[in-house]
């Protein structure tokens, strides 16, 4: 029987931070331990990704194994056979569908993708070093890749190949996967039921339960997400961090002057954010805790210092448990997965663009001829 498949995949870097883990790998982890049972779950790397804004590629190929084995320390069961875990370029069929679907696609539509747009400006802008880079034209525009672009493209391909029904993303991405159905709905009105269209993004938040509200801030300025383009990095709790490195960096949070604990993200959001990193980690050292019961044992407290000390150490703890974990992590076992599940991942992706290839009229279908 073929079951229904779950698709998702998060962009490889070096610098995964606590934001990452909890807001994103965690929770992917945790799906796929939930739905394995009933689903396939498609867990992928989206190396050909990587590079729509700019990286160091000599660190490249170290950043995609990190990730899987990144996933594996946060508890992925390896051995779970309804759960891959692949690299997209080692299935060239996203490639060669992208090239296939960047021709039912419109140039207008593409340039209407918000994140596109935010992306593309901050590119120009880094490439002008502020000046003249807000236009949409010019030296600095000329320099914005056509990868970048065509992201939410590749992204389709991603998804289409697989029969995915549930993909879950977060908000930003959002707009991706609509755009996934659009061409999706297109090209099956065009040439007949080529492709499974992902459920729309409501049905996607009934589904997984809406958890994606969680946005861990930077510690130096609470008023924004903790994000690895921090450019000095005190405010990020990297997993690579040394858990001392990491204590002083909590020590030196933001609070605020009202001098008593409460959670209330609107006035207190220095203290809100250490409250709920100090769940998750406690969460992580395997207590079953609600940030409900942090919030209960530290309201009112009046010792900042006190409470950051607390929060300090846990967070350090959490590091050393976390990267002794990873130490622990078999690269033969990582990649003795990757590769049966790409070679399971290739059977699957070729026959969807071959079917897309007889639609097209790039293929003859034998079964006809
Ligand atoms: P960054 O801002 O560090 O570049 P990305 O945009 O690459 O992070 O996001 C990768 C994943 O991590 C996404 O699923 C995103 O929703 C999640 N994520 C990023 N920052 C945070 C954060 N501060 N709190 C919770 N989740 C986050
Ligand atoms: N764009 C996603 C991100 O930035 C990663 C991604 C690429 C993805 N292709 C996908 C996610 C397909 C879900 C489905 O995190």
């Amino acid at each position: 029987m073929i079951r229904p498949v779950i698709l998702t995949g998060v962009r490889a870097n070096n610098d995964i931070h606590i934001g990452n883990y909890f807001g994103a790998i965690l929770p992917i982890v945790d799906m796929a331990k939930k739905h394995a049972d009933e689903y396939d779950i498609n867990l992928f790397i989206p190396d050909l990704h990587s590079f729509t804004t700019p990286i160091d590629h000599s660190q490249l190929y170290g950043s995609i194994m990190n990730n899987a084995r990144v996933y594996a320390a946060a508890g992925l069961p390896l051995d779970d056979e309804s759960i891959y875990l692949y690299r997209q370029s080692y299935v060239s069929a996203h490639s060669e569908l992208t090239v296939i679907l960047n021709n039912f696609v419109g140039f207008g539509e593409m340039e209407r993708m918000t994140q596109f747009k935010d992306k593309s400006r901050k590119a120009s802008r880094a490439l002008t070093q502020g000046d003249a880079a807000e236009g949409t034209d010019g030296p600095a525009r000329d320099r914005v890749s056509v990868g970048l672009f065509d992201y939410p493209v590749l992204m389709a391909a991603d998804i289409l190949l697989y029969n995915s029904t549930y993909v879950p993303v977060g908000d930003d991405q959002t707009q991706h996967l609509e755009i996934t159905r659009d061409i999706a709905e297109r090209m099956n009105r065009k040439f007949g039921n080529l492709f499974v269209v992902p459920k729309p993004v409501s049905e996607q938040h009934q589904f997984f339960g809406n958890e994606q509200g969680l946005r861990i801030k930077d510690l130096i300025n609470p008023a924004k997400k903790m994000s690895k383009s921090d450019e000095s990095g005190k405010g990020v709790i990297f997993l690579n961090d040394e858990p001392q490195a990491a204590y002083k960096k909590v020590m030196s949070a933001t609070t605020d002057s009202l001098a008593r604990i409460n959670y209330d993200k609107e006035n207190q959001p220095g203290i809100a954010n250490l409250l709920e990193i100090l769940a998750l980690v406690r969460q992580d050292a395997g207590l079953d805790i609600t940030l409900a019961d942090i919030v209960d044992e530290f309201s009112g407290r009046e010792r900042y210092g006190d409470f950051k000390k607390i929060v300090a150490s846990e967070v350090a703890d959490f590091l050393s448990r976390f990267q002794s974990r990873l130490a622990k992590i078999d690269d033969v076992a990582i990649l003795a997965k990757l590769a049966s599940s790409e070679a399971a991942m290739n059977i699957i992706a070729n026959e969807t663009l071959r079917r897309v290839q007889i639609a097209v009229g790039l293929r003859k279908d034998e079964d006809e001829a």
